[in-house]
């Protein structure tokens, strides 16, 4: 993969009507969730957090990890707002910036996202959800391209995973030294997500994670070692969590 782009002088440039990406590599964040399970009532993405909007704190660690650009994800709806929010923090940052309507689900979301990416070699798709990944661990992810389509952020399983029937009797318990518990950053070689992403919308809807999709198109994935404190902020519990990891 080629050394990553100088950051733009300009740090915000919006699609629909604006410029489009055209080489390198990318951060494609998701960021168009509904947040219902944190109750706040607007999506998470924008949801305070150590007095910055949750999605401010990833796109800081992409900058940092000197990922040029990222497109953004957001709410149909929430596009305005998301230009506010992120104008807001951009002056913090250099990162070129483009913001884009994400899907029903998920993937339909990183799909909308790489698809205004234009022509990238490699991009890493991240959850606005996750805002203590570190500069770190994107370079990491991305350095563990070279040999794989794809490469995740994983934390070891501690605990001792079974398996049971309806009847909650077990029938199974894993070998857990095999066991990795999946987050993002997921790193991509941008064709092999293009082609895996080009699937049904009843396939995109099943997919908790887009490396699965590579899998399934019989790509090589590669976990990272990451630490379990990237934690997805879910409830107002995760909030909180987040909230004394970053004070
Ligand atoms: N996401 C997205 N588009 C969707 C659904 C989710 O971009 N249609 C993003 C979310 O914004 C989040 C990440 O995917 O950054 C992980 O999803 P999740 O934690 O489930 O977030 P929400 O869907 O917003 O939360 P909830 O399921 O509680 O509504
Ligand atoms: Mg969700």
């Amino acid at each position: 993969m080629p050394p990553p782009e100088r950051a733009s002088e300009h740090p915000t440039d919006f699609v629909g009507g604006h410029r489009q990406i055209t080489s390198g590599c990318a951060a494609l964040v998701v960021a168009a969730g509904s947040g219902e399970r944190l109750g706040a009532g607007r999506p998470k993405a924008f949801v305070a957090l150590a007095g910055r909007p949750l999605l401010a704190w990833s796109l800081e660690a992409i900058a940092a990890a000197a990922v040029p650009r990222a497109v953004v994800a957001v709410p149909p709806g929430h596009g305005a707002a998301a230009e506010e929010a992120l104008a807001g923090a951009a002056g913090s940052f250099a990162l070129g910036l483009a913001v884009v309507e994400g899907g029903a689900t998920r993937s339909q979301s990183v799909r909308n996202a790489l698809a205004a990416a234009g022509d990238m070699e490699a991009v890493v798709v991240h959850d606005a959800a996750r805002p203590l990944a570190t500069p770190e661990l994107f370079t990491r992810t991305l350095a563990a391209l070279a040999d794989h389509d794809a490469a995740i952020a994983a934390a070891r399983v501690t605990d001792t995973i079974k398996e049971a029937g309806p009847d909650c009797v077990v029938t199974r318990t894993h070998d857990r030294s095999r066991l990795w518990a999946i987050q993002t950053p997921q790193a991509f070689r941008a064709e092999s997500l293009r082609r895996a992403l080009d699937v049904p919308a009843a396939v995109l809807a099943a997919a908790t994670d887009d490396a699965w999709l590579v899998e399934r198109a019989g790509g090589s994935v590669r976990v990272v070692e990451a630490p379990a404190s990237n934690i997805k902020v879910t409830t107002l519990h995760d909030l909180r969590t987040a909230e004394s990891a970053l004070g």
